[in-house]
């Protein structure tokens, strides 16, 4: 429970859903959740886009409460979720998503239908349900072509992915959901998401993984790109928050660490955390991928006290002891 004036509307211990809780964001919410003595229902698919290992493994860290409950199912499908939103439910963590930029330029239409039918199917059982909130896992993605930085939630939003579209579609039906139809909606921009069980997909899993072998890393386009890298609690204790006020209901907000750094800069500091001799090399620019990202945090820092406590060096640190202790 945070303090002050977040106090408002409280509850002791709610039945919380949360779709995409086998994934890298959705088990750690997961776990705050169960920690906080809250009733749990995981919905994921299990989707093969990377390793199931690694999502049973996610999930087994909430069951072992006894708190949670695991259910296969998929969010495009309405009358599932209708089987486990039901009335009982206070809240809902929607973080479900064919999530990546790049695998959605090979095929736009799976994130399409994830990301925009299943987001509506979420808001619509959630309405039937009389769900207190739903609170919604967007992107710093529905940004796309930057006219200025930071990105403050007033900057155009251009995505340059379709992944970037699906987001965006989807946090407008979150917030008309809210303004036509009286759901309780907030999205979360997230600032690309880094910390132990990330996706392996992501730069910063991937050189890690590399640079412990000495193994030849490659950068896409010539490095000067830069990225806000948010570290995973701090994107866990802003959506726990959203439990505790009404605050920020119909609202999109930034959530990044409001720093960035190039993913040359990323490289290097990797190297010398780790002690590795990888040698780089660069490649050409991927479709899709932004050039820069920078997260504005004024009003998230307004709305719900939004604080980022974990920098860019500390982070990684603690996400290559992560790493090296999972080897062992
Ligand atoms: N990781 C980041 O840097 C980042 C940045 C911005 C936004 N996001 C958003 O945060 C959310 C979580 O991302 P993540 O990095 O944890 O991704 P993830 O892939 O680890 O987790 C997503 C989970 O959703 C599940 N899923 C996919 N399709 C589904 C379906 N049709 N029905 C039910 N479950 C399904 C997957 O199996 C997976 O476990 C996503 O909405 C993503 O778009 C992530």
């Amino acid at each position: 429970m945070v303090s002050g004036v977040y106090e408002e509307g409280v509850d002791v211990m709610s039945k919380i859903v949360i779709t995409g809780g086998a994934g890298f964001i959705g088990s750690h919410i997961a776990e705050s959740c169960v920690e906080d003595g809250h009733e749990l229902e995981i919905i994921d698919n299990l989707d093969d886009y990377y390793s199931l290992e690694l999502k049973k493994k996610n999930i087994d860290c909430a069951l072992k409460s006894g708190m949670a409950r695991f259910v296969h199912g998929d969010v495009t499908d309405l009358d599932f979720l209708r089987t486990v939103i039901d009335k009982d439910v206070d809240y809902v963590f929607h973080e479900a998503a064919q999530a990546g930029v790049r695998i959605s330029v090979d095929n736009p239409f799976k994130p399409n239908n994830v990301n925009v039918l299943g987001t509506m199917n979420v808001l619509q059982v959630s309405l039937e349900a009389d769900v207190e909130r739903v609170i919604n896992a967007s992107s710093s993605s529905v940004y796309g072509k930057v006219e200025y930085l930071p990105f403050d939630e007033m900057h155009p939003t251009q995505p340059v992915s379709p992944y970037g579209v699906s987001k965006l579609a989807a946090e407008h039906y979150c917030r008309v959901f809210y303004e036509v139809y009286g759901l309780p909606t907030v999205s979360l921009r997230y600032f690309t998401v880094y910390g132990p069980r990330m996706r392996p997909d992501l730069a910063i899993s991937i050189f890690t993984g590399k640079m412990l072998n000495d193994e030849p890393i490659t950068i896409f386009g010539d490095g000067s790109q830069t990225r806000d890298f948010t570290y995973i609690d701090d994107i866990v204790a802003m959506n726990m928050r959203l439990l505790d006020t009404n605050r920020a209901d119909g609202a999109v907000m930034n959530i990044g660490s409001g720093d960035r750094i190039s993913v040359n800069d990323l490289a290097k500091n990797l190297k010398e955390i780790i002690g590795s001799s990888s040698e780089i090399s660069y490649a050409e620019t991927q479709r899709g991928d932004a050039k820069h990202t920078l997260a504005d945090v004024g009003l998230a820092k307004e709305l719900i006290g939004y604080e980022p406590s974990v920098g860019i060096e500390e982070g990684l640190e603690r996400f290559v002891a992560w790493y090296k202790e999972i080897l062992e």
